[in-house]
């Protein structure tokens, strides 16, 4: 039987094997879920053991594991070395959800469930894509590495460690991923550029102790003002971010990636009717695509302090808190900006509140050119799988892993995303569409066959 029958005949085995595996609320933020994390690490240990994988690994760090798999029986050929995570971002708040998060349901031809399009069914497409190829052809095409981690959703906090501690382990030819989105339904998508993430938080301290507002007020200032003042004043009119020296390095888009960026099928009325709002507003000068995939920003995450219970309690809150976090482009450098934040912070603030700064977490922003043979055989494979010609976009988000492995080693990375911008990432009714779950399976599965010929 040849691997397209073969996949095609296993759609149903497919789907069910991965709703065993959103049922696991492998949720990396809370400690609660810790025993869920080391369920679902075992999960995808021993579903890479019926793929065909001989060697496989669980690897503990100072948070959650990794798990690592290989097959090296390719003499001469490429080595291929996979990433993508098993951990999801919390389900809150529940009762936005359909259906329950982590009880997979399809409905509309799509699959909903925490961790369908983020990540766990874009690593499926991968495990299963692999299988077939070693079930139908005995053995895999090429040599393959598999990484598969668990703390990327609270910023891949262990995996630099081990980036440089395992050099040998993860030298491959080409990094791949499946972490990312397609520009729009049927558009199949290479991803060669995400911004880097900084991330931020910062509590003022104004009195000693929460105080009677009648007692006091007026002749107290109020922290929570304060740092509502504060963010107020770090974007100008034109919605760009005041940090002194924050645009310094931003590096300018050429005339001809402007234009390849700006002519690409990405439509206005798509993005707006997935966002939702009354009216929209971005830096001035660029076009959204622009905003959205080469430009920083500064975003405010959250903000809390003070009495926020039922009815009303008169105080002037001692402290006063806030979580925001920067997206950085090519070629700001983090630690940098993270500096240049602080002091404009400090520099803001009035003598009347104290300010603890601290940043929780770095990652570098990465764009990356595509003229390696790989990228052709990329294109190639998602034709196959999708029936029509593959797409070369940047987009906003970012994943900690690829830059570290694009500085370490300088390999092409090539990111194959199946997910779809709307299909609600980190929020109520997640979901992902069936045909680009299925379609990334075949297509996944010719792209491993094509590169035994890179
Ligand atoms: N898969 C996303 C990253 C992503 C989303 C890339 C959309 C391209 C398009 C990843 O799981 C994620 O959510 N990353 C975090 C960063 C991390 C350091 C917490 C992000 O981008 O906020
Ligand atoms: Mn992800
Ligand atoms: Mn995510």
């Amino acid at each position: 039987m040849n691997l397209v029958e073969f996949v095609k005949g296993r759609r149903d085995a497919h789907l069910a094997e991965l709703c065993e595996f959103l049922r696991i609320p492998s949720v990396s933020a809370k400690s609660e879920h810790k025993p869920d994390i080391e369920r679902a690490a075992r999960w995808v240990a021993d579903n890479l053991r019926s793929a065909g994988f001989k060697k496989v690994e669980i690897l503990p760090t100072n948070l959650h594991p990794l798990v690592y798999a290989e097959s090296l029986e390719a003499p001469g050929k490429p080595t291929i070395l996979f990433y993508g995570h098993y951990d999801v971002q919390p389900a809150e708040p529940l009762d936005l959800w359909t259906s329950p998060a982590f009880e997979p349901a399809v409905r509309n031809g799509n699959l909903f469930g925490r961790g369908t399009a983020d990540d766990k069914g874009q690593v499926h497409i991968h495990l299963k894509a692999l299988e077939s190829i070693q079930k139908v052809n005995g053995k895999f095409p090429v040599n393959v590495k598999i990484l598969i981690e668990g703390e990327e959703e609270v910023g891949s906090v262990s995996l630099w460690d081990f980036v440089q501690k395992n050099k040998d382990k993860l030298k491959a030819d080409a990094l791949l991923v499946s972490d990312t989105s397609m520009l729009a339904k049927g558009v199949p998508s290479i991803t060669y550029g995400l911004r880097g993430l900084n991330y931020y938080q910062i509590e003022l301290t104004g009195p000693a102790r929460d105080l009677h507002s009648g007692v006091y007020g007026g002749a107290v200032p109020n922290p929570l003002t304060i740092l509502t003042e504060l963010f107020a004043r770090l974007h100008d009119k034109n919605f760009r971010v005041a940090v002194s020296g924050f645009y310094d390095g931003v590096a300018k888009l050429s005339k001809a990636e402007s234009k390849a960026l700006n002519s690409l099928p990405w439509k206005k009325k798509a993005f707006e009717e997935a966002v939702g709002a009354p009216g929209y507003a971005g830096e001035k000068g660029f076009s959204i695509v622009e905003q959205l995939w080469t430009r920083p920003t500064l975003e405010l995450n959250g903000i809390w302090g003070g009495y926020t219970g039922e009815g009303a309690k008169t105080v002037i809150p001692s402290k006063a808190h806030a979580k925001f976090s920067t997206r950085l482009v090519p070629n700001q450098d983090p630690q940098k900006i993270a500096k240049l934040v602080e002091k404009h912070v400090r520099k803001l603030l009035p003598k009347t509140v104290t300010c603890k700064f601290e940043l929780l977490s770095t990652g570098k922003p990465w764009a990356a050119p595509f003229h390696a043979p790989i990228f052709k055989k990329a294109q190639a494979a998602l034709e196959k799988g999708f029936g029509k010609k593959a797409v070369f976009i940047r987009e906003g988000g970012s994943i900690p892993f690829v830059t570290q492995m694009h500085d370490t080693f300088k390999v092409p990375c090539v990111l194959l995303g199946f997910g779809l911008p709307d299909e609600n990432a980190h929020a109520p009714d997640e979901h992902i569409a069936l045909e680009n779950y299925f379609g990334g399976i075949k297509a996944i599965a010719h792209f491993y066959s094509d590169l035994a010929t890179l």
